[in-house]
């Protein structure tokens, strides 16, 4: 029987990478997928691809830093669905910056999204889910979050350290709401945000883009970093039933990058 049979899924920065993996994942495990992202040919083409598998998916371009739009877009989406059962929190943004040259409008972007974006987005999803009874928030954070020095920018890092410390929060609220919040910390997975970083990493140190992969390969004990399907595995177990007393926690995914 599907893990996620009859659930509907919530998955923001759905277009692509780790977004897109979970979406795909979900609906193969039985779920109604609502694809959210701020790329419209992005979400197009996953619910396209959902679709063509003999899944259910619907998209919807939404910004998640404008926070506004975030509660009508959740209520109307649970109206016309009934339900909203599973809310994975992922769009982020971030790129390589040194520690000297990060300056406030960075800042302000990456937390726009990160941080407040996604506790809006929790919030919005988590009120439904009170009044329906229950459901499950996994919140994709990083290793960075836990102060992992191979990060892009301190930034980012910071803005992950607020998802984790604000799963913990959530998990102590919700809790007697039947809701169980968890998150994720992938290490390095190579999607197109790790081939911007791989990138700008090159350009500013004159490596090889190859030699800089083979770099953070090198660091993980496993010595392979992640798919992004090797995070939706555990996004899948997160939003499904099975994790009912799971809570609070942050789970690294990362090849034994760092043991926090
Ligand atoms: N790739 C890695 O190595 C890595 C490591 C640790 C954590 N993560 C985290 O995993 C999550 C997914 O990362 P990814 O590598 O798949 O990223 P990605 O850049 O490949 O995909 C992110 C998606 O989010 C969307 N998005 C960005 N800003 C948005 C906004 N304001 N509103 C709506 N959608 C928006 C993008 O359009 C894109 O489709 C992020 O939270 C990221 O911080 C990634």
């Amino acid at each position: 029987m599907a893990r996620l049979w009859g659930q509907v899924a919530l998955i923001t920065g759905a277009g692509r990478g780790i977004g897109r993996a979970i979406a795909e994942r979900d609906a193969l495990e039985g779920a109604t997928v609502v694809a959210v992202d701020i790329d419209e040919s992005a979400v197009e083409q996953v619910v396209a691809d959902i679709r063509a598998n003999g899944g259910e998916a619907h998209g919807r371009i939404a910004d998640l830093g404008a926070v506004e739009t975030l509660a009508p877009l959740i209520h109307d989406l649970a109206e016309r669905l009934g339900t909203l059962d599973i809310l994975v929190n992922n769009a982020a943004v971030t790129r390589a910056i040194d520690f000297f040259a990060v300056r406030p409008e960075d800042w302000d972007q990456i937390h726009r999204v990160n941080a407040r974006g996604l506790f809006f987005c929790m919030q919005a999803a988590a009120e439904l889910m009170r009044e329906r009874g229950g459901g499950h928030i996994v919140n994709i954070a990083s290793i960075a979050g836990k102060g992992f020095p191979g990060t892009s920018n301190i930034a980012y890092a910071g803005s992950k350290g607020a998802v984790i410390a604000m799963t913990r929060i959530a998990a102590h609220v919700l809790g007697r709401h039947n809701i169980n919040v968890n998150a994720i910390c992938p290490g390095v997975t190579r999607t197109d945000l790790y081939y911007q970083v791989v990138r700008e990493r090159a350009e500013a140190t004159g490596r090889l883009e190859a030699e800089v992969m083979e770099a953070f390969d090198a660091n993980i004990p496993v010595r392979r970093s992640n798919e992004p399907d090797d995070i939706a595995a555990l996004a899948v177990f997160l939003g499904s039933d099975e994790s009912r007393n799971v809570t609070g926690q942050s789970w690294n995914v990362d090849g034994g990058l760092i043991w926090d």
